[in-house]
């Protein structure tokens, strides 16, 4: 449909039929199973005409029971208008990929534009138009358990992979490819940032750390076409984000350029009154549509007040009619007036689904998110040795991880099926249990472990202890698991012990392990990709892409610090300088780290100039060489220092990273660019711009190594 159709459309709907268009509401509402309508049907006051006109709806999924709805909703829509059918689909549809923080430790963007398309395609057959992803909300608090949806700590690389995710969701042509959704970036904004990580608090900076750190991932996926961003929970300056209009009018809007769809975040709208911005919920309506919020998620504020509003002239008849434009606009971009079932189609769904080339996929991206955090000649493993596996996610299929709604969990494979025939590696058959192991599962370990060459401890978090409303204080692994560590330690010295969990963990009481592989929440094809890592049959190339603390009491810490005016470093033995009486200063593991079963060093850093200026680039080359017999991938990385700035400028900032393939004793030069946009920051004037002035290049493998070399920038 032509725009200007459309505005024939608006012309042509009731005001009741306007603000219907700015209701969602959860698939109960329009189930054929009537005891599915309860809860919240009777809380949102709606009568069956809203409910029929109610603009879109979420959580509907299945290419027959989306053509069912669409079908029942457009006969009974007086313009035959089709409903818009969205979904939280984050990490994979029904075949799971790794949750996000894995992903991020991809540092591969390819991977994750996979992983969207993939998902894009299972969503699409199963009738569904819209998912609410990317989460690209900056995480440096791992007690927040949402920390799992974000790709992590740094700016650049949350855009990168922000960039990914829309493009994979959406490709090239949205409206006329049925085999993509349409990606909804969220949670606008910095709801990552909530006082003591604790979900839904209080978020509290200033507008210049806002915009430098937390705003890039969202402008990335504006600027790769995302049509639709959510509210966030948190305020924002004091003011919750779904009714903050300086943040969504002037900011989201005029700032970032968004044009699209601002949906609210799950009853966000009427939280206002809980938070205490708004009395009631007349009030709430009015700060959110002033606000600019178009989508009205399972609460019915819009529904009831909007019509009374407008007659009383607290607000425009024209704030309606935008938010309705814009919501008919993304369905004209989807491509739904023409075609209203769009991708649903039970044929495709079948053959699709779960199908052994998107099994595939997740295993390979699995495989990539995979961190090996230690490892002392123990890995990989050799086909002689006897292996014993025991621990509570061993034959644990818990390894999907939050937020993967249609994912089956008896679809997933444990790390015990994937050794199944291996005759060297030998499990337990008791089931233990995360929280409280049985006293026959210890005994049955601890005999396997006292004749096993090695002991592979298979450790990690419940899926439900990360996620949404996650947050802990204690970011240890369970104490039955650590206890149970120290007795298998007590048998054995050569332990490794795998990891399933949802957020950097403090992991000292694990010092004795000779080995960690960090393996997230790896999706479906869990078991089959940590043996391939075990094994040495992939080579690990996953690095961090969220410091791990030494201690909950260090949070947050991550790697872009600023120097403080009184630095450790440069005086470790005084007293008065900034530091722990108790602790170190730095992450146990940094950001960027990551081992690999080859060896990679760097030489040979050069500069195509010590000076350059906003049109003369420079060029930094760096040799990487594999100086062992395995070959691998390493993931080469860029940091920048402005030495000097017109406010306190971070240690180090991730500028560049590029991912190297290289044969045993292979060598390659590696080059980046150095533009004068990579030298920008948000200056107290609230404008990104960049300083003449020293910087300090390092390029190496991770936050903490690297070769460096210092240049000009000349204005
Ligand atoms: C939840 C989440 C949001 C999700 C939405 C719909 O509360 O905050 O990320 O997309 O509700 O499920």
């Amino acid at each position: 449909m032509e725009k200007t159709q459309l505005q024939d459309l608006l012309g042509q709907m009731t005001q009741a039929e306007k603000i219907d268009q700015l209701q969602q509401l959860m698939a109960a509402f329009y189930s054929e199973k009537a005891e599915e309508k309860t809860g919240p049907m009777g809380d949102l006051d709606l009568t069956e005409e809203n409910i029929k006109n109610a603009g879109s709806t979420l959580g509907i999924s299945g290419a027959k029971e989306a053509i069912r709805v669409q079908k029942s909703y457009m006969e009974n829509n007086r313009l035959h208008i089709p409903t818009l059918l969205m979904a939280d689909i984050i990490h994979g549809f029904r075949t799971i990929f790794p949750i996000p923080l894995g992903l991020g430790a991809t540092w591969d963007v390819a991977a994750a534009e996979k992983m969207a398309e993939i998902s894009a395609k299972e969503a699409a057959v199963s009738g569904l138009h819209v998912t609410f992803s990317p989460m690209v909300d900056l995480v440096r608090d791992p007690r927040w358990g949402r920390v799992m949806e974000s790709t992590g700590e740094d700016p650049f690389l949350n855009s990168r992979f922000a960039e990914a995710f829309v493009k994979g969701y959406q490709g090239e042509d949205l409206t006329h490819d049925f085999m993509r959704v349409a990606a909804c970036v969220k949670h606008f904004a910095a709801y990552g940032a909530a006082i003591a990580g604790r979900d839904y608090n209080t978020v509290n900076m200033s507008e210049r750390q806002l915009r430098e750190s937390y705003l890039p991932g969202y402008h990335a996926a504006i600027q790769a076409g995302a049509k639709l961003v959510m509210t966030s929970f948190n305020t924002v300056d004091g003011i919750p984000a779904t009714g903050n209009k300086w943040l969504f009018r002037d900011v989201l809007r005029d700032d970032l350029g968004f044009e699209g769809t601002v949906i609210s975040d799950w009853g966000a709208i009427s939280e206002m009154i809980p938070h205490g911005v708004a009395a009631n919920e007349k009030e709430a309506a009015e700060l959110a549509i002033k606000a600019g919020v178009d989508i009205e998620m399972m609460t019915s504020t819009y529904s009831h007040y909007l019509a009374e509003l407008i007659a009383e002239g607290r607000i425009d008849a024209g704030l309606v009619d935008e938010a309705v434009l814009r919501i008919l606009e993304l369905k004209n971009d989807l491509g739904l007036f023409e075609n209203p079932y769009r991708g649903a189609d039970e044929t495709a769904e079948a053959a699709l689904i779960l199908c052994e080339d998107h099994r595939q996929a997740a295993r390979e991206i699995a495989e990539k998110a995979i961190v090996l955090l230690k490892n002392e000649a123990v890995l990989p493993l050799k086909a002689t040795e006897k292996v014993a596996l025991v621990g509570p996610a061993a034959a644990s299929n818990d390894v999907l991880g939050a937020w993967s709604w249609q994912g089956q969990k008896a679809e997933a494979i444990s790390l015990a099926q994937a050794f199944a025939k291996d005759q060297s590696v030998v499990s337990g058959t008791e089931t233990f249990d995360y929280f409280t192991p049985s006293e026959a599962a210890v005994a049955e370990a601890l005999t396997l472990a006292k004749t096993a060459d090695k002991v592979i401890v298979a450790l990690g978090e419940a899926d439900w202890m990360s996620g949404e409303a996650a947050s802990r204080t204690d970011i240890r692994l369970p104490q039955a698991q650590l206890d149970f560590f120290k007795k298998i330690l007590a048998v054995n010295e050569n332990v490794i012990v795998t990891l399933y969990n949802g957020r950097p963990l403090d992991l000292r009481e694990l010092d004795g392990a000779k080995a960690i592989v960090e393996a997230w929440f790896p999706g479906t094809e869990a078991g089959h990709a940590l043996k391939n890592i075990l094994t040495g049959a992939v080579n690990p190339s996953g690095r961090l892409s969220m410091s791990f603390p030494e201690s909950v009491g260090q949070v947050p810490v991550y790697y872009n610090t600023d120097n403080t005016g009184r630095p450790y470093e440069s005086a470790p033995d005084e007293k008065y300088v900034s530091k722990y009486l108790d602790c170190s200063n730095y992450a146990k593991y940094p950001f960027g780290f990551g081992l690999s079963y080859s060896n990679f060093n760097y030489s040979q850093l050069t500069l195509s100039s010590d000076t350059m200026t906003a049109s003369e680039s420079l060029v930094a080359s760096v040799t990487v060489t594999n100086d062992s017999a395995v070959a691998g991938v390493e993931t080469v990385q860029l940091y920048l220092r402005d030495l000097v700035g017109e406010v306190v400028r971070p240690l180090k900032e991730l500028k560049g990273f590029q991912k190297v393939s290289l044969a045993a004793g292979e060598s390659k030069t590696v080059r980046f660019t150095i533009t004068e946009d990579l030298l920008r920051y948000v200056h107290p004037n609230q404008i990104a711009s960049s300083d003449a002035g020293s910087f300090t290049l390092t390029i190496g493998g991770s936050s903490v190594s690297g070769l460096s070399s210092d240049f000009q920038l000349i204005k």
